[in-house]
């Protein structure tokens, strides 16, 4: 029931209607008994400082979820951002102090990271490939790097954008093994971050067949949820990972962010 007491989140997205984290998210916040309740806001890009310049002074707002096509604009209207928001220049979270001030992370990779944990993947030692370097691959690769793989290789469609990404990467992780590359020859995790299996008449991001024996394919498409990537790997005995999981991690990212107080983490 929602009351005076109950805490606002609000999630800022154009359009919004096919936005599915207000159902899941209310869900979950039921479930685990927090009184607080996401509302959708559909926000046109022209908008956005003067809406979040308003959300700012709402005293019982927890933060704001932001997503397509706003989450690059988000950090020019924060007051403090994490070392990863501010290295993507991309935000998907943003937490209300007590004194309106707006702390934006992105919790995209986080989310990725939590998933896989969530089905005992280790990353620590392993041989990555990565497919991918817009958005949801950045966030990824910098969460992966975080945490000390063998090494990690990126191949792109636009290989300038994968040789842009390796080298953010290598500034901000110097100790870090990673290069451009074009197939997963030779890994052990490859994870596709492109947005192909979206669509049933995509080709395969890459060919599971070239990895390594006992290899696992990750995903961050949804839906559907089997993509051919995974088929394919299933069929080669592989192990697999769908993207579901990364939805359920970031979800529980975003509730331990926006609903548990304390200091802005990096
Ligand atoms: N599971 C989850 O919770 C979750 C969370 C966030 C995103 N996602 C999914 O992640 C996917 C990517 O999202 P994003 O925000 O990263 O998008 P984005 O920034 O637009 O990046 C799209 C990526 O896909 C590549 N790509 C697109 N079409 C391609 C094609 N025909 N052939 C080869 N490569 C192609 C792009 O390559 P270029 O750079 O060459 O264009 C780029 O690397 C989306 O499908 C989204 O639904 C899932």
């Amino acid at each position: 029931m929602i009351s005076g007491h109950t805490k606002t989140l609000v999630i800022l997205a154009d359009p919004v209607a096919h936005v599915r984290t207000p159902e899941a998210l209310n869900a979950r916040m039921s479930e685990a008994g927090i009184d607080a309740v996401m509302v959708p806001a559909e926000v046109a890009p022209g908008d956005l400082a003067a809406t979040v310049e308003g959300l700012r002074s709402i005293r019982n707002l927890a933060g704001l979820v932001v997503t397509v096509p706003h989450k690059t604009a988000m950090p020019a209207l924060c007051d403090s951002l994490s070392q990863r928001a501010e290295i993507a220049s991309s935000v998907n979270v943003v937490r209300r102090g007590a004194d309106g001030r707006l702390h934006g992370d992105l919790l995209d990779g986080e989310g990725f990271m939590r998933g896989l944990s969530s089905t005992g993947t280790e990353i620590s030692g392993k041989r990555i490939f990565l497919a991918g370097a817009g958005g949801a691959a950045s966030a990824i690769a910098f969460s992966l790097a975080a945490r000390g793989p063998a090494c990690l290789t990126v191949a792109n469609r636009s290989r300038a954008k994968a040789q842009d990404l390796v080298t953010r990467l290598t500034r901000a992780f110097p100790g870090l093994e990673a290069a451009v590359g074009d197939g997963p020859t030779g890994h052990d995790l490859a994870i596709n971050g492109t947005s192909l299996g979206l669509k049933p008449e995509d080709p395969l991001p890459f060919e599971p067949a070239e990895l390594l024996a006992g290899a696992t394919v990750a995903e961050v498409i949804m839906q559907p949820e089997t993509t051919a990537l995974l088929d394919r790997a299933q069929e080669l005995g592989l192990g697999t990972h769908a993207g579901r999981h990364m939805l359920d991690g970031q979800l529980a990212e975003m509730m331990d962010f926006l609903l548990t107080s304390g200091d802005p983490q990096i």
